[in-house]
């Protein structure tokens, strides 16, 4: 009946065989069954046939990306893959336009389709736990994840992480959603506390970790390598016990970041499972002294098992090969959910003179210019790293699209060839393609504000030769483009676009696709406005000396920065509203090929507190082209007894129109829409009285706007 148990030593290919023979190979995607009766005395006999020491085996990972196996209970090993822009761990992949670029879509069906992807890409590579999706919030543009996680909004990360991590589980693959928490930094990752309150805790940073426990049945949580108010994640008793375990009932695995682990005591008792990817402190030397001295329950050890258990049985691990046969490795599908993702999601930010769309009838020459349009930058750095089968760069795309009669140019740098430049001057339009990579923005460490080296120089020397010059910017976020914004007449943010990123650009410049993302995070016009960029720094005064024991059982002292949060809830638009000052682009943001109007705004008076709250409003394509927008829904609470935010993004809905159409949208608002949380009384809590409703299309956009009593 067990194929996996009773074929233990196989090798992938003789297992594939021997299921080939046994006519299985029309094993599907199969998401986890619910906990049953028969899974909970299965994983319970599991435990009853090992020892101490074997349990506590099982408490650490192997081979840096498996589960540890256990042959006497007949426990294979598992695989885990990164995740967060394509299923990268095991050889060339298909490379999306993920993280920061989905959240540019604000689409939560393709959030699901893309779920999906990266689901039958795991299957096709035999991966049993996907370690993403990433969702901390973008506080500072300066984060070298920025790019994998998601925006600067938690109910924007909530809705969308929901549809990802069900698409993904859907095709029997566990989702790690992560990094548990507050890992809004790079720099100094493993030595610095998030100092943090409650409130601001509960409203900005955790929402979306809430939405995958409780909303999506997450199966998988990653602790972060950061301390959490002076206690690193993996021990953090208010992250793991309170939250995760207790009042979101999580019933999956807790598994470290790599490597985050500091005290295998500590970590058992304040939830850790797993260890990743070693038992470097989580092991027998240092637990069976534990256990037998009462420092550690062996429940608590059993308990731990308990969860890997029910998790892999659940997704019938133990009883079929991950390995799906009906998924590709090199997935044709999946390169148009790559070529969807970017095309939904690079932004336009200015189009002076509607320079754009080029008409590709009247374009004879086109200069392309600079350090990412060629090769393809389709991801940043670091364990993320997707490599794709062919990327297709920006160069690529647009020859691809032109075809042979256009005379098309490219250089890296300034053109400086004999007949080069005036080459420059006269293209019909210059592609300037400069931003960040792989190199530069990624895992490890933070950027910087300001473009690489040279890169506005080199902005500023082909604006002035050709006006007709279109700046397209590669990054996580938002740049210092205070040099040469007034020279260009055209800017295109394109994020990490993924694989067919150069497809996609050319099928915007060109207007085969009109433009449709909106920022996910404001941009800022210089780094020392940002509201974080006061508090990004710790204090070499507030430093503090944390004693431990090492791996190697010997004392080991680190040093931890501690980084206040001070902004508190102030984070991206929500501090440019509250101040009422104006960033270079607003949250929300993004410019189209056509235009689009809101009208009938319909909120009910008055509602009781906590009951759901309809609005209705129609949004009209006003333009000459098919396009979508994305309402977006702001509440305000101007009779709050505490301060809150001016406005706070609780709905959102993208509408694709043709041109002259007008839909109806109704957005349903609940009781937590309207609430904060009450740090004295711990729980969320609504004030009666006036609450204010607004609509359109960016956080300074709001046409429409409606008043409603709660009492
Ligand atoms: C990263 C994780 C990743 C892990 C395994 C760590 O460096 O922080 O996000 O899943 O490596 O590659």
């Amino acid at each position: 009946m067990n194929s996996f148990k009773s074929l233990p030593n196989l090798s992938a290919f003789s297992l594939f065989l021997a299921l080939l023979l046994a006519g299985c190979l029309s094993v599907s995607a199969q998401a986890p069954a619910p906990d049953s009766p028969a899974i909970e005395a299965q994983a319970h006999a599991m435990i009853a046939k090992l020892t101490l020491e074997q349990k506590i085996e099982l408490l650490g990972g192997v081979d840096n990306m498996f589960t540890r196996p256990m042959p006497s209970i007949s426990l294979p090993q598992f695989k885990m893959s990164d995740a967060s822009v394509g299923v990268r761990t095991w050889g060339p992949t298909t490379a999306y336009a993920g993280g920061v670029a989905l959240a540019a879509t604000w689409d939560t069906d393709f959030a699901r389709k893309l779920g999906e992807s990266l689901g039958r890409d795991a299957r096709a590579r035999n991966v049993n736990f996907l370690l993403g999706p990433g969702v901390n919030i973008a506080r500072s543009p300066l984060s070298g994840r920025n790019f994998e996680y998601l925006s600067e909004d938690p109910f924007l990360n909530a809705a969308l992480v929901v549809p990802f991590i069900e698409g993904v589980q859907s095709q029997g693959v566990a989702a790690t959603v992560k990094h548990f928490a507050l890992n809004d930094q790079e720099f100094n990752r493993h030595n610095a506390s998030a100092d943090v309150d409650e409130r601001t805790m509960r409203e900005i940073y955790l929402p979306a970790f809430e939405a995958a426990v409780t909303k999506a049945h997450v199966d998988a949580v990653m602790d972060s390598y950061n301390l959490v108010n002076g206690v690193h994640s993996t021990q953090n008793d208010f992250l793991n016990l309170k939250l995760l375990r207790g009042e979101w009932g999580f019933q999956g695995v807790l598994m470290s970041d790599w490597d985050a682990t500091y005290d295998g005591v500590a970590a058992v008792n304040n939830g850790l499972d797993l260890e990743m990817p070693s038992p470097k402190f989580m092991n027998a030397k240092n637990l069976v002294p534990a256990v037998q001295s009462g420092q550690v329950k062996e429940s608590t050890i059993n308990e731990h098992l308990l969860r890997l258990f029910r998790t892999e049985l659940r997704y019938g691990f133990t009883d079929r090969p991950q390995f799906d046969p009906a998924d590709s490795t090199y997935s044709v599908r999946d390169r148009s959910v790559a070529l969807q993702g970017a095309l939904e999601s690079i932004t336009l930010l200015k189009n002076e003179g509607n320079l754009l769309p080029l008409d590709p009838h009247k374009v004879k020459s086109i200069a392309i210019i600079g350090p990412d349009a060629y090769p393809a930058v389709t991801g940043g750095g670091g364990s993320s790293e997707a490599h794709a089968f062919e990327p297709v760069s920006i160069v690529t795309g647009i020859a691809n699209l032109l075809g042979p009669d256009v005379h098309i140019f490219y250089s890296a740098g300034i053109p400086d060839g004999p007949g080069q430049k005036e080459l420059v001057a006269q293209a019909d339009a210059v592609i300037l393609s400069v931003g960040f990579s792989a190199a530069t923005e990624r895992e490890g460490a933070d950027r910087t504000f300001t473009l690489p080296p040279g890169e506005d120089a080199l902005i500023e020397t082909v604006a002035a030769i050709n006006p007709r010059t279109i700046v397209t910017i590669t990054a996580g976020g938002g740049v210092d483009t205070s040099r040469w914004l007034d020279k260009v007449p055209v800017l295109l943010h394109t994020w990490y676009p993924g694989q067919e990123g150069g497809t996609a650009v050319a099928q915007i410049l060109f207007g085969q696709h009109d433009p449709e993302a909106k920022l996910p995070v404001s941009f800022d016009r210089s780094w020392d406005q940002n509201p974080s960029s006061k508090w990004y720094n710790g204090d070499p005064k507030d430093n503090t000396t944390l004693h431990t024991i090492g791996a190697d059982g010997q004392p080991k002292d680190y040093t931890i920065e501690h980084i206040k949060y001070g902004d508190k809830l102030m984070v991206g638009y929500r501090y440019w509203t509250t101040t009422g000052k104006h960033p270079l682009f607003p949250f929300g943001f993004g410019l189209s090929y056509t235009t689009f109007s809101f009208s009938k705004l319909d909120v009910p008076a008055s509602a009781a507190s906590g009951s759901a709250v309809n609005v209705s409003f129609d949004v009209t394509n006003a333009g000459s082209v098919a396009g979508a927008d994305v309402a977006q829904l702001y509440v305000s609470d101007p009779s709050a007894q505490v301060d809150r935010p001016e406005r706070e993004l609780k709905g959102f809905a993208k509408v694709r129109l043709d041109p002259g159409e007008t839909r109806p949208v109704t957005i349903s608002l609940d009781a937590r829409a309207f609430s904060y949380w009450d740090e004295p009384g711990q729980k969320w809590i609504i004030d009666p009285g006036k609450f204010t409703i607004r609509v359109g299309d960016s956080s300074e956009n709001t046409p429409l706007q409606a008043d409603i009593d709660l009492h």
